[in-house]
């Protein structure tokens, strides 16, 4: 997000302090996180303590401080998936993607995250990816699905 348009979105929430939440999401929707140089502009464009945004930005899962990847992996890691194999599939998307836990591939493309169940137990092992459900993962699966959403962000 450029400066101007930054300004403009600042200008337009300086009369209402009780949005800033919703600014600082305008900001994670567009960038994928929020940077630390868009949070100091809303800083000093609303006269908001910096260490007040952070404190919003940390205690609100939905923002992240870090670049986050075009395409969420979620792994499940809960009971039922780690019965039935969750460690193989999450140590394939870490091979596949040539990242941990946590982390964005350099390309920007995917990040890597586990959460404890995701409500399908019944498909076990599952992972998410964008909020796609897909049950019954195998390290085949994972190779398969980041080929296909690698080609449809056309890397
Ligand atoms: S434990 Fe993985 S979906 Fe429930």
């Amino acid at each position: 997000m450029d400066i101007a348009t930054l300004d403009k979105l600042c200008d337009r929430y300086a009369h209402e302090r009780g949005a800033i939440v919703e600014l600082l999401q305008t900001i994670q929707t567009e960038e994928h996180y929020l940077p630390r140089d868009a949070l100091e502009r809303v800083s000093a464009n609303l006269d908001i303590p910096l260490s007040q945004l952070y404190g919003l930005a940390t205690f609100y899962r939905a923002f992240s401080l870090k670049p986050v990847g075009k395409h969420q992996v979620l792994c499940c890691t809960g009971t039922a998936c780690h019965v039935r194999g969750a460690k193989r599939v999450v140590d394939h998307f870490r091979r596949v993607l040539g990242i941990e836990i946590g982390e964005t591939t350099e390309d920007g493309l995917f990040s890597l995250h586990t959460v404890n169940c995701l409500g399908a137990c019944a498909v076990a092992p599952v992972a998410v990816i964008d909020g796609v459900c897909h049950g019954e993962m195998t390290a085949a699966n994972v190779e398969k699905l980041v080929r296909q959403y690698r080609s449809r962000s056309g890397e």
